[in-house]
């Protein structure tokens, strides 16, 4: 009697099991690879403006400039407005103020570069991450030492899903807090 292949793949659970086992560890693999990765990437900004003197130093609160950060996906960065409440008075003689201002009286949005992405096919969204008292620099580092801001970490599959399984060793200063969804539809949806 002969087997054809298709017929043992069929009847035989294994095989089919150890195909699928392969294909979502390569399937992790491409997803996670290192070059989709944009760490280290600190682009130039249209304007100097440095968050180690206004976040550290002055220690302006994070959410005086991201102020959507709590309540939706995004944690938006600031409109020229927002930086006028206190430039139409600060340095005014300065020359990145100057810059500043001109953007202001244009009424012109400023073309600050893009650090962290993700692709659009991935979902992330910041306030159930930030309601449950996880920190910017969990994800961001120090961002209050940075002149520039740079991408620290890792926003790969990988990365989400490692935290999301190990979140209490990840997030020590939480306690009790639960652990992230694995099911795609939660990321991919
Ligand atoms: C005075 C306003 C202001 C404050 C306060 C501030 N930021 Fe920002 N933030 C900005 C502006 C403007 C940008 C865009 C320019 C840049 O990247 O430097 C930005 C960019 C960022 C980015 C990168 C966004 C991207 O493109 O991916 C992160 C992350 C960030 N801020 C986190 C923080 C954290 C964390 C704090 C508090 C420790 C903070 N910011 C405080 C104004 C502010
Ligand atoms: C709460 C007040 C406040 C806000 C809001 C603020 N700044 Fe400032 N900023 C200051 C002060 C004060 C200084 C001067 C600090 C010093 O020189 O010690 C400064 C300094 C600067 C400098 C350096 C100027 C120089 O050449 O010395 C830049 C550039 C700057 N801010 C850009 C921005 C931008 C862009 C925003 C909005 C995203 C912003 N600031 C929001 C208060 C503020
Ligand atoms: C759990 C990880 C995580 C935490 C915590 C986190 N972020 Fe983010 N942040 C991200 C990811 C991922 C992106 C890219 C999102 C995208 O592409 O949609 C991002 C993007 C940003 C951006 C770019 C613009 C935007 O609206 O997406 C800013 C600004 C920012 N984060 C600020 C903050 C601030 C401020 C905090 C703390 C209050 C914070 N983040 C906490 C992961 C995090
Ligand atoms: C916690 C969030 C999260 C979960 C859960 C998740 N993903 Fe992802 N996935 C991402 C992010 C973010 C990216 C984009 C970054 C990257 O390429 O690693 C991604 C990328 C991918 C890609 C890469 C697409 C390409 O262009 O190469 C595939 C395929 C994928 N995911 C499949 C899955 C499958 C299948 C599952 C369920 C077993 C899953 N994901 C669960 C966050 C998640
Ligand atoms: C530092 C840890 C950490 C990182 C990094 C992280 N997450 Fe999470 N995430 C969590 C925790 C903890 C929860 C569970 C929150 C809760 O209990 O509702 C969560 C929940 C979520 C949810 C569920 C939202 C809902 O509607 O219930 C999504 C979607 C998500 N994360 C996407 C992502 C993506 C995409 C990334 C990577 C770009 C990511 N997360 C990175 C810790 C993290």
């Amino acid at each position: 009697m002969k087997v054809s292949y298709l017929d043992y793949i069929l009847r035989n659970r294994l095989p089919v099991t150890i195909f699928v086992a392969v294909a979502a560890f390569v399937l992790t693999f491409f997803a996670s690879r290192a070059e989709r990765d944009g760490v280290g990437y600190t682009p130039d900004q249209p304007i100097n403006f440095s968050h180690k003197l206004h976040a550290g130093q002055m220690q302006i609160d994070c959410q005086y400039c991201h102020i959507s950060v709590e309540k939706s996906r995004f944690a938006m960065v600031p409109a020229v407005e927002t930086c006028m409440n206190c430039h139409k008075v600060a340095r005014t003689d300065s020359p990145e103020i100057i810059k500043l201002t001109k953007y202001y009286n244009e009424g012109v949005a400023l073309p600050w570069k893009r650090v962290h992405k993700v692709p659009d096919y991935a979902y992330f969204d910041h306030s159930v991450h930030i309601d449950k008292g996880i920190k910017c620099e969990s994800c961001h580092g120090e961002i209050k030492n940075m002149n520039k801001v740079g991408q620290m970490n890792s926003f790969t599959m990988r990365n989400c899903l490692s935290c999301h399984r190990n979140s209490h060793e990840r997030l020590p200063y939480i306690e009790g807090i639960s652990k992230g969804p694995e099911y795609c539809y939660a990321c991919h949806r």
